[in-house]
């Protein structure tokens, strides 16, 4: 892979891919009006996509795989970093050249760039007809309708309740095997660089029952992992009871004076295990876990249960104390580590870990920059997520300091940052080399189809030749080779 500023490199899936334009339950669309969704950003969005499809499908909708068949677009988006928004906007250029030959098109802006811009995007992007954050999506059918009538259509309100949890989502782009459930939506914490608090609102919980038949219904069609999915899953708490407003704030039934959450009240760790008890078969990943929140009992439920994948992407975002003061990150270098040790020693050196970091946050110097470098070289991450900071309106860091460190520093500052995790995952990799890895088959692999890949409890996707075998299967690999990116190898008999 090439590295290039500002994208990410070595990930297991790319969080600002664009969504290809292919479903696997694609519907017959004979008579019905056809919908085509595109989605950025991270894997909430591609997550609500599948919701709002099931959203429009009882509004008679279908799906299709072109955009040039469409009669309603959507893209949503992403806003984490401006140029996550320039994508988007090279992408509504396109659809104005598309609009222009068909004046029925409906094109709806969805998703975190919608919340963001609100009705700024209809005076700013004159193709726009719909704008809908991402809690307004049980609207979209009412927003289309006015649209269709010839008006602008806006549904930026942010719930504290809403989850979407009676909504079965439809799956797009599926590989059959791997699926994402959102378990709560928004976010609390203040990170000084992050937008997501202003475009997710707050943090709300899911009904842990909805998730768990959401998870058994994957399986029974065939599903063999589910990726739980939060911006923060360390932090999620449903209360038994507790009216809904109530749920997930701190008072509501924690006993005084304890850390020990009441009886009536299901933690992380308590739905990882939930989850992980509808079949030894089906594999369980989580994302994002938040260094300020990851408890040993989470650690401790990963270790008990072999589908639990043994996987923490655990983002550092520095690893300068200072820095991370400023980041309002509420953690600093030692209390990282130190969650990192117990994720050592609860789960051992094979667990993989990730992280995401940031170069170039405001008065980062260079030598808090070489502590994120030496922060890297004593955890060896297996992955990282890796960007230039780039400043967002109306978060804390925009308001309270300057984006002080010229784009040349934060670009080398960033690709030394890349450098160095590329030797790190090639050293994680060859670890592998000799292992016997059990792999779960999502296909044939990118570069022919005489080959499968799937990925290992870590996590790393590993390459072997087809022999028998059919996606949705777990085989054993020798592992015999590797890059930084992948494992190569040939299935034996365990
Ligand atoms: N909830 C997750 C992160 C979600 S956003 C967490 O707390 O770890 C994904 C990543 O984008 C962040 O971890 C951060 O590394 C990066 N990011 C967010 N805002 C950014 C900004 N303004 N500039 C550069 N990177 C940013
Ligand atoms: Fe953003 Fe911080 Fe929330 Fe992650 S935890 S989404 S970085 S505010
Ligand atoms: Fe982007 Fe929103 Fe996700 S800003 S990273 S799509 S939560």
């Amino acid at each position: 892979m090439t590295l290039i500023p500002e994208l990410t490199i070595l990930q297991p899936a790319d969080k600002e891919q664009i969504d290809l334009p292919r479903t696997s339950e694609e519907e017959l669309a004979v008579g019905k009006k056809r919908l085509y969704i595109e989605s950025y950003g991270c894997q909430m969005n591609f997550a609500d996509s599948e919701i709002v499809a099931a959203v429009m499908r009882n509004a008679g909708f279908a799906t299709t795989a072109t955009a040039e068949d469409a009669d309603v677009i959507f893209l949503n988006t992403c806003a984490i970093r401006d140029n996550a928004e320039q994508k988007v906007r090279n992408r509504l250029k396109h659809l104005t050249g598309l609009k222009r030959q068909k004046p029925e098109l409906l094109v709806g802006m969805l998703g975190c760039m919608a919340e963001r811009l609100k009705t700024k995007l209809l005076e700013e992007e004159k193709v726009v007809d719909i704008v809908a954050g991402p809690d307004a999506y049980r609207d979209i059918p009412k927003l289309v309708e006015e649209a269709e009538s010839g008006q602008k259509a806006v549904n930026v309100f942010l719930s504290r309740e809403e989850t979407y949890a009676d909504i079965s989502p439809i799956r797009l782009n599926s590989n059959g095997v791997t699926a994402f459930v959102s378990i709560m939506r928004g976010c609390d914490n203040m990170c000084s660089f992050c937008v997501v608090p202003f475009t997710r609102g707050r943090e709300r919980s899911r009904d842990p029952h909805s998730i768990v038949r959401e998870a058994q219904d994957l399986f029974d069609r065939g599903y063999r992992e589910v990726t739980l999915l939060g911006q923060n899953v360390d932090s999620y708490k449903w209360v038994l009871g507790a009216r809904s407003e109530e749920r997930g704030e701190e008072s509501a039934s924690e006993t005084p004076h304890s850390s020990l959450p009441a009886p009536n009240t299901t933690t992380f760790a308590h739905l990882l295990e939930m989850v992980a008890l509808i079949h030894p078969d089906l594999r369980v990943r989580f994302s994002t876990s938040h260094p300020k929140d990851i408890t040993d009992d989470v650690l401790h439920t990963m270790a008990r249960y072999d589908n639990i994948c043994n996987y923490i992407h655990l983002p550092a975002q520095s690893g300068n104390s200072r820095v991370l003061k400023l980041m309002n990150r509420t953690y600093d270098r030692p209390w990282y580590i130190g969650k990192i040790d117990r994720i050592r020693e609860i789960l051992g050196e094979d667990c993989g870990i990730s992280t995401d970091m940031i170069s170039g946050f405001c008065t980062e110097t260079e030598d808090e920059h070489q502590e994120s470098l030496s922060l890297m070289d004593y955890v060896h991450y297996d992955y990282a997520y890796m960007f230039a900071y780039s400043e967002r309106p109306g978060t804390l860091a925009a308001k309270k300091y300057a984006d002080d460190i010229p784009e040349d520093v934060k670009k080398r500052r960033l690709n030394e940052i890349i450098a160095r995790q590329l030797a790190h995952s090639s050293e994680r990799n060859q670890r592998h080399i000799g292992q016997v890895q059990r792999v779960l088959i999502e296909g044939p692999s990118k570069r022919s189809d005489d080959f499968l890949c799937g990925r290992n409890d870590q996590n790393k996707m590993v390459v072997f030749p087809r022999g028998n075998h059919q996606k949705g299967e777990y085989v054993h690999v020798l592992v015999t080779e590797c890059t930084s990116a992948t494992l190569r190898g040939d299935v034996v008999n365990e």
